[in-house]
């Protein structure tokens, strides 16, 4: 069985990236343990490097019985780009920033999560400003099993 090794990627890295790892995560032990998968996230800006999830991320996921321990903030690197098989983004910034900064035109590579959300949703806001939280929960959940019975 193929290795998928996968990226989520947002702006700050403590809010919607980190939500979609460990929900990624979480599904991956539950339900798709048929699959090989690396999964992690990363920021565009780095302004957060090192920082845990934000606070509101990690009561979602705790309310969800999802683990979220052990959390360090990053900026995504060359090397992560170059070495993971999908840079999965959640909105046309991260999508534009990903592509100009590591000269990528493989759009099988690099994509936006809520291309898997069956026509529902175009990007995942940000809750940076929004607060809607759940909302981010759910639009991932959805779009990520959806991208997930699709590797099978
Ligand atoms: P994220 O949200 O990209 O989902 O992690 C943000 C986090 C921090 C900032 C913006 C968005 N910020 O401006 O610091």
């Amino acid at each position: 069985m193929k290795k998928y090794k996968i990226v989520f990627v947002c702006l700050g890295n403590i809010c919607r990236s980190p939500m979609a790892e460990f929900i990624c995560k979480h599904l991956y032990k539950t339900k798709f343990n048929n699959l090989d998968l690396s999964i992690c996230s990363a920021g565009t800006s780095g302004w957060h490097d090192g920082q845990d999830v934000h606070n509101k991320t990690k009561q979602m996921l705790i309310k969800n019985k999802i683990e979220c321990s052990g959390f360090a903030s990053q900026k995504i690197t060359k090397e992560m780009f170059d070495n993971n098989d999908f840079i999965i983004v959640m909105d046309d910034s991260n999508l534009i920033n990903v592509n100009k900064m590591f000269n990528n035109t493989n759009k099988n590579k690099v994509f936006k999560i809520t291309d898997y959300s069956n026509g529902k949703y175009d990007f995942v806001e940000d809750p940076w400003y929004t607060d809607n939280f759940q909302k981010v929960y759910d639009i991932l959940t959805i779009s990520i099993i959806n991208f997930l019975n699709n590797l099978k």
